[in-house]
């Protein structure tokens, strides 16, 4: 069974107060442990990083295969790095781009995603819960259901 990344890119770790009528108060900390504590009920692994370093970013996703599941939250490199778009398209990792604030609905620059055409599917505006909505999705497809006769 493979394993869930939630990887965050740049300026995550200031959740909780930057822009708090943008992105809310909830925590970078208390996000992520929300995510591993679904994890843990369904008994997936799931594990959660940060960093403003690209390099580092399209390292995290390279140790990724094709059993495991990305859900990417790639901040403003989102509008910018295709280095990310490459790195998920070389690992063949299933992917969902997640977003907390409406990238359509605000300035002209951050309506285009170069990352959204690596992935499944894009979640953005509904606050938190695009992460968790994220992973409801993931731990489906890292944990298909038993087989139960009926198919
Ligand atoms: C963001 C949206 C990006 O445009 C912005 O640069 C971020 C956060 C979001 O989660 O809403 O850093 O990815």
């Amino acid at each position: 069974m493979g394993k869930i990344a939630v990887l965050h890119g740049i300026n995550l770790q200031l959740l909780g107060r930057r822009e708090p009528a943008v992105y809310g108060r909830t925590t970078l900390a208390e996000i992520d442990a929300r995510l591993r504590q679904m994890g843990e009920a369904a008994g997936v692994e799931v594990y959660c990083r940060q960093t403003n370093y690209e390099g580092e970013f399209v390292e995290w996703i390279a140790e990724l295969g094709t059993e495991d599941f990305l859900i990417l939250n790639p901040g403003a490199w989102t509008h910018t790095q295709h280095s990310i778009y490459d790195a998920i398209k070389g690992t063949g990792t299933p992917a969902i781009e997640v977003h907390l604030s409406n990238i359509h609905a605000r300035e002209a620059f951050r309506a285009q995603s170069v990352v959204a055409g690596a992935c499944a599917g894009q979640i953005c505006g509904l606050g938190e819960d695009s992460y968790y909505l994220a992973m409801n999705y993931a731990l489906k497809r890292v944990r298909p259901e038993q087989k139960d006769g009926r198919m």
